[in-house]
């Protein structure tokens, strides 16, 4: 046979070992059968140990950013709001840690403290159908707001904003004083949710566009000013490098360069010298005065790339200084800082998001991000959740009656799959595989240095509109284990599976279903057995998570 005279050939120029034989062979014997079914073949090399350029990948990865103006109803008032528990308690089940919980956003700089309000007061302006759930303007809070922290999972930990936009020393004292006295208090100690961090201000670099400082607004005034508000709230909520710290940027886009800022000394200061973390928000698209945004355009491996290796330079800077570095994302971006966007339909809120936020927080982390937050508010269309009943479309803002119940959305999923493939050990590393696919995106998860699951995210679009325009696109992907180490034979695999990228709802991983009223998985496990000899097939519009 030709392909095995060609295999034994290769075989002769190489270490003799009988398993690169195997892989030779298998690498050819897909050629082969590419050309007879025409089904695209790709050979993927998967080192069996850890790569010296593998990245940690932390348990903790996919975390959310939460809008601070609608925070009780994600906390739970009363008591905890089951829905947010249950929904957050999966993915802590595998991860064996939950997800971070970053509450802020647009809102914490429109957030003032008074001694005299129990938990919160907040104005919303009126709905529309592109924002069908406004951010409030002003929000009013009490100590028993952040109190609510009580309501997180046991090994939450939080980070809290401050505002900074008000300009105000004496309140974002205040503030501060309240989020440490709640996490001071027995309710929340005996929940074990614990403060990592605080953040001074949200996308200050925006600051000068929405009227929260003049239009002239300096990034050297930036530094001034938040040496004048942190110091501060430093010194008043006894923040210290061995207990909580600060986060540090946190800037919408390039306004302002964590380059600059630390080049004009921020870190130097008495509060700089309490930044552990550096922050930066990254959205992929505006989408604020509506418009028809293709979701094609967004299953992009290209763009997914493109819109991560911009923080390359950031991501070397903090680590050469020894901060970590880490990302508040979400698929859209209010640009002007005039009217936050919270996704666009069509797009924020498919099934094609999910495999978006897989191969997003994935190549994040490959990069060397630690965490990605994703960003979350009530009735936002890129949320992974929805924790309470919504009688407003989140689509066009018109009225739901009966109402709809809380729920989970398509990217819930990708949470679920990262979770997996990070597993629990503490110890996982990542890498990216090479594909030469413009499609399609592979990584492996390392423990203790040993390849263990591999994932790969068919980003190739198969939408309800392509039904009827032949059969759906699949790649058959074969493996060529790198290494000298003993080749496994077989391996267990979960779908994502996904009938159409523009699909709301309808998904499931590994046969179960977490659209349900609990956000409890139902249906049994499906779990395929791959014949690593064989490779897999993977359709258009679909994610594999395989465990070796
Ligand atoms: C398998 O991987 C090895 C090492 O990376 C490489 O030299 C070889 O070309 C690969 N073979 C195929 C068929 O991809
Ligand atoms: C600053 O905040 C404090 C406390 O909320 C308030 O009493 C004071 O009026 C504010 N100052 C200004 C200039 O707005
Ligand atoms: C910035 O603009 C204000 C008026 O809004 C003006 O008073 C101030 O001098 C300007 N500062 C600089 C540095 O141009
Ligand atoms: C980011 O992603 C979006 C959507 O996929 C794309 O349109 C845009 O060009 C990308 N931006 C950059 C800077 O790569
Ligand atoms: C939705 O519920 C809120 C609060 O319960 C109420 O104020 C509002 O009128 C309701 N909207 C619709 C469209 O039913
Ligand atoms: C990638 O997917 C797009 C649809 O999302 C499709 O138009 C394109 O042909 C695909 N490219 C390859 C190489 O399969
Ligand atoms: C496998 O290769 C590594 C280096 O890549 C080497 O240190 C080790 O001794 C080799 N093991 C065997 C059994 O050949």
């Amino acid at each position: 046979m030709v392909v095995t005279d060609v295999a034994s050939r290769i075989l002769a120029l190489r270490d003799p070992s009988g398993n690169l034989f195997v892989v030779m062979y298998l690498g050819l014997k897909f050629f082969a059968l590419f050309c007879a079914a025409s089904a695209s073949a790709l050979d993927v090399s998967l080192p069996l140990s850890a790569p010296s350029a593998a990245q940690e990948l932390s348990q903790t990865l996919i975390s959310f950013s939460l809008e601070q103006d609608r925070w009780p109803d994600w906390a739970g008032v009363d008591s905890r709001n089951e829905f947010t528990y249950s929904a957050l308690k999966n993915l802590a089940d595998i991860t064996g840690i939950p997800p971070k919980i970053r509450v802020g956003a647009n809102s914490e700089d429109h957030t003032v403290w008074s001694p005299t309000v129990t938990i919160s007061q907040a104005s919303f302006p009126p709905p529309n159908t592109i924002t069908p759930y406004p951010e409030a303007t002003s929000i009013v809070v009490g100590d028993g707001y952040y109190a609510l922290s009580q309501f997180m999972l046991p090994g939450t930990h939080m980070t809290w904003g401050v505002n900074f936009g008000l300009d105000n020393v004496t309140n974002a004292v205040n503030m501060a004083k309240s989020i440490i006295k709640a996490f001071g208090s027995a309710a929340v100690k005996q929940a074990q949710v614990t403060l990592d961090l605080m953040e001074v201000g949200n996308e200050a670099d925006l600051y000068k566009n929405n009227g929260l400082r003049p239009s002239n607004w300096t990034v050297q005034q930036y530094v001034n000013d938040w040496i004048a508000i942190s110091g501060p709230v430093a010194q008043a909520a006894d923040l210290n490098p061995q207990g909580v710290t600060l986060q540090g940027a946190s800037f919408a886009g390039q306004g302002f360069k964590v380059s600059q800022i630390i080049d004009l000394g921020i870190l130097s200061s008495a509060p700089g010298k309490l930044i552990t973390t550096i922050s930066q928000h990254r959205y992929s698209g505006a989408f604020c005065s509506g418009g028809d945004f293709p979701l094609i355009s967004f299953m992009s491996k290209a763009s997914v790339r493109s819109n991560l290796t911009l923080w390359k330079p950031d991501i070397t800077t903090a680590h050469s200084l020894g901060l970590r570095y880490i990302l508040g994302i979400a698929t859209s971006l209010s640009e002007t800082g005039s009217i936050a966007c919270h996704g666009a339909p069509g797009v924020s809120n498919t099934a094609g998001a999910a495999l978006w936020v897989i191969d997003y927080a994935l190549q994040a982390a490959s990069l060397g991000i630690t965490e990605t937050f994703f960003h979350e508010g009530i009735g936002f269309k890129y949320n992974f959740f929805q924790p309470i009943s919504l009688n407003r479309s989140t689509i066009d803002g018109s009225p739901l009656n009966p109402p709809q119940p809380a729920r989970v959305q398509p990217s819930y999923y990708a949470a679920i799959l990262v979770a997996t493939f990070i597993g629990n050990s503490g110890s996982t590393r990542i890498v990216e595989l090479a594909v030469s696919d413009s499609n399609v995106s592979g990584y492996a998860a390392f423990e203790n240095g040993v390849l263990k699951r591999a994932v790969f995210i068919n980003l190739h679009a198969w939408l309800a509109s392509s039904e009827g325009t032949g059969s759906r696109p699949s790649v058959q992907i074969g493996f060529n284990f790198t290494s000298n180490a003993t080749i496994p034979q077989s391996a267990k695999a979960k779908r994502l599976e996904i009938q159409h990228a523009d699909d709301l709802q309808g998904l499931t991983f590994g046969g179960q279903s977490y659209e349900t009223s609990n956000a409890q998985p139902s249906g049994g496990v499906v779990e395929e057995t791959v014949d690593l000899q064989q490779g897999i097939e993977l359709s258009a519009t679909e994610a594999i998570l395989i465990a070796f």
